[in-house]
């Protein structure tokens, strides 16, 4: 276990800019800084951070919480392994608590396979470096294929020795539990339950994962036989999602954003060569088709993506696939063919670095006219065969997103097909149709869905909009929001205000200032909170007032209770604060107003929750006194009357709260 003091030194040092911005493309917007959101698919940014609250919130999708939050969510760490990162990024030494043998078994099992697969790829790459085997067989295939040694060792290239049980043999005395070395398949299992190496006799390309940890391998056999697979690589694991993946991305990820492009090739072998070639914005599919969860990555970075692929007929056919999902996410696609059957890494080692880059720089080509070229070149003017090249083509151009983007597209393919464009648009929007109408089908089977069971916990859009807000959003045009009715959201208010403005002073005519927790907590003292986050916030307030302190709001923010962590999230990352919707001047604005009503909004919240209190008395008397004796019905009865006065002089003060 990690020392309290280490997590405490950890979680002050990690600025949440830092720790999003190597994930994500940060740009500045007022006082927050947007980028796209990495939890879901998005072409505009909705995704914020806060520096000054040290959190982010998405828009989008509802992501939000604090760098260590981040972390954990978006590499899937659990709490140590996000603390471990963290610590690595700032330096900080992680000091341990001296662990039982019982709790070191009961470690994280996905803490245990990092550090077996960590300890693999150190393995392999000694087995390269300091045995003569690996020297004479691996080290000497890599520096013919032309490597250097800079670039073998900064990909941690390895060898796994042609023998049968030498890794597992190696493992299992290094104390590695078996389950573990077949879980991560650097072993597999014979019928009589013994295990033997995966990768034997394979030189290794270790698989790193956004934060750099080895998490799979990819071994190329060194033999020239057809009958033995070029490549043996890792199953998925707990670790190994290879729908999340892409080769080389640890490495790419600066280039990238830097170039704001990306180059995606299909191998190992290309990543290296054009690394050396001193090309680093690339990465690798490794093979197989690329994966939404995959591009999603490379958006994250940027929104070009040059595909680079052999010149034979299954490179080109190859570049026609897959490229449909780049597309619709919004990507601007290019291609680049390489020549006479080369690949990026036989053309780099071919020809060089120079000629390598001369290339690319001047190959590139729209992916919509590369296909509309090929396309037609094959066509050997059959009329049926040019209008089916016509519909294929459209086919692409409908998925892209951007509507001045596509108009670009229409135009220019009506030169390259010699067609007019009318013709192209009327094709363009038949499969819009179609497309539409499929589209309603799913909304309408979607919501069928829904209305069976409706989504309790979903809150509204504006979760915590006050009537101020709500008069301010009806003003910008932008959708009227829904009304709130529940409690749990009048309840919120209270803690949105308390962790907002907990030590400001609500201004009072007459009376001086009087701060706002004191005010709230007394004024509320005979209220029960029902929404478990709400009063878990409320009584922690109570307790720090006994002391005359206020509760740090970052003690919320990495609280283990993920209820209390959300609720006081959404509360701090208040919509109009950071929402994309409002623009700089319409959210100073309106946290002025809000600021210079504290009293107000703090009374409209308390005698909203007296209100809805009174009611639920009143409806329960109600239902008493259908059941009652007579005797009874007369103190019920004054009962009532009593706080139908209440409703009515609370009703009132809430009609006459001035909303400016
Ligand atoms: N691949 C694989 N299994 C195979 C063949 C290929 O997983 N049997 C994947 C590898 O990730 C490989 C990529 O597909 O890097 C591209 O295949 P290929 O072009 O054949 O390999 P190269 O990377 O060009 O390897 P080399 O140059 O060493 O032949
Ligand atoms: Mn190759």
């Amino acid at each position: 276990m990690i020392k309290k003091e280490t997590i405490e030194k950890v979680l002050d040092a990690a600025r949440i800019e830092e720790v999003v911005g190597d994930f994500v493309d940060l740009k500045k917007r007022g006082t927050s800084l947007i980028g796209n959101c990495p939890f879901h698919n998005e072409k505009t940014p909705s995704f914020h951070v806060s520096v000054a609250k040290g959190i982010y919130k998405c828009f989008g999708c509802g992501a939000g919480g604090d760098a260590l939050k981040f972390v954990m969510e978006l590499e899937k760490y659990s709490y140590p392994e996000a603390i471990r990162y963290l610590a690595d990024k700032y330096s900080i030494p992680v000091e341990e608590v001296e662990r039982s043998p019982a709790q070191l078994a009961a470690q994280d099992k996905r803490e245990s396979l990092y550090v077996l697969s960590t300890w693999a790829g150190k393995y392999f790459k000694e087995q390269l470096w300091d045995t003569e085997s690996g020297q004479s067989i691996a080290l000497s295939y890599f520096k013919e294929r032309g490597y250097r040694e800079d670039i073998i060792q900064k990909f941690d290239l390895g060898y796994s020795p042609d023998q049968w049980t030498a890794l597992v043999d190696m493992a299992v005395e290094k104390g590695f539990h078996k389950d573990y070395l077949k879980e991560i398949g650097l072993a597999i299992e014979r019928d009589d339950a013994s295990l033997y190496d995966r990768f034997r006799g394979r030189v290794i390309f270790p698989i790193h994962n956004l934060t750099g940890r080895v998490i799979g391998f990819g071994g190329r056999t060194l033999k020239t036989e057809k009958t033995i697979p070029k490549y043996v690589n890792s199953p998925e694991s707990d670790i190994y999602h290879k729908s999340d993946v892409l080769y080389g991305l640890h490495f790419a990820k600066k280039a990238i954003k830097d170039n704001d492009m990306c180059y995606l090739v299909e191998g190992y072998a290309d990543v290296l060569s054009m690394h050396q070639a001193g090309v680093e914005n690339v990465v690798s599919s490794s093979g197989t088709s690329l994966t939404s969860g995959q591009i999603r990555l490379i958006s994250r970075f940027t929104n070009n993506v040059v595909i680079l692929y052999d010149g034979d007929a299954a490179g080109i056919k190859a570049s026609l696939r897959g490229t449909d999902m780049l597309l619709e996410e919004g990507l601007n696609v290019k291609v680049l063919l390489f020549p006479d059957g080369n690949d990026p890494d036989s053309y780099v080692q071919t020809y060089g670095s120079t000629a390598f880059k001369e290339y690319i720089a001047k190959h590139q080509e729209d992916f919509i006219f590369y296909k509309t070229n090929i396309l037609l070149k094959d066509t050997g003017g059959d009329p049926i065969r040019r209008a089916e090249v016509i519909r294929e083509v459209v086919e692409s151009i409908a998925l892209i997103p951007d509507e001045i983007k596509v108009s670009v597209f229409i135009q220019q393919c009506s030169h390259l097909l010699d067609i007019e464009e009318r013709v192209l648009l009327t094709e363009l929007n038949k499969i819009r149709v179609q497309k539409a109408k499929a589209q309603d089908k799913k909304i309408q089977q979607a919501s069928r869905t829904l209305n069976d069971t409706p989504p309790e916990d979903m809150p509204p859009a504006d979760l915590f909009l006050t009537d101020i807000e709500r008069v301010q959003d009806v003003s910008s045009g932008e959708e009227t929001p829904q009304t709130i009715t529940s409690d749990t959201l009048q309840e919120r208010e209270i803690v949105r205000i308390l962790l907002n403005y907990g030590e400001e002073l609500a201004v009072w005519e007459g009376d001086g200032d009087v701060p706002i927790v004191p005010l709230l907590l007394n004024a509320l003292d005979d209220i029960a909170f029902e929404d478990r986050a709400s009063a878990f916030i409320v009584d922690t307030f109570r307790r720090k007032a006994e002391y005359f302190e206020i509760p740090d709001t970052k003690y919320f923010f990495s609280h283990e209770d993920k209820e209390v962590q959300d609720l006081a999230i959404t509360c701090v990352a208040t919509p109009y604060e950071l929402s994309p919707n409002w623009n700089d001047e319409k959210r100073k604005i309106y946290v002025r107003q809000e600021r210079e009503h504290l009293r107000e909004l703090t009374m409209q919240a308390i005698y909203r929750i007296k209100k809805r209190k009174v009611e639920k008395e009143m409806i329960k008397i109600r239902e008493e006194l259908k059941v009652t004796s007579t005797d009874d019905m007369e103190i019920l009865l004054a009962k009532y009357q009593k706080l139908k006065e209440a409703e009515k002089v609370l009703g009132n003060f809430l009609g006459n709260i001035v909303v400016k």
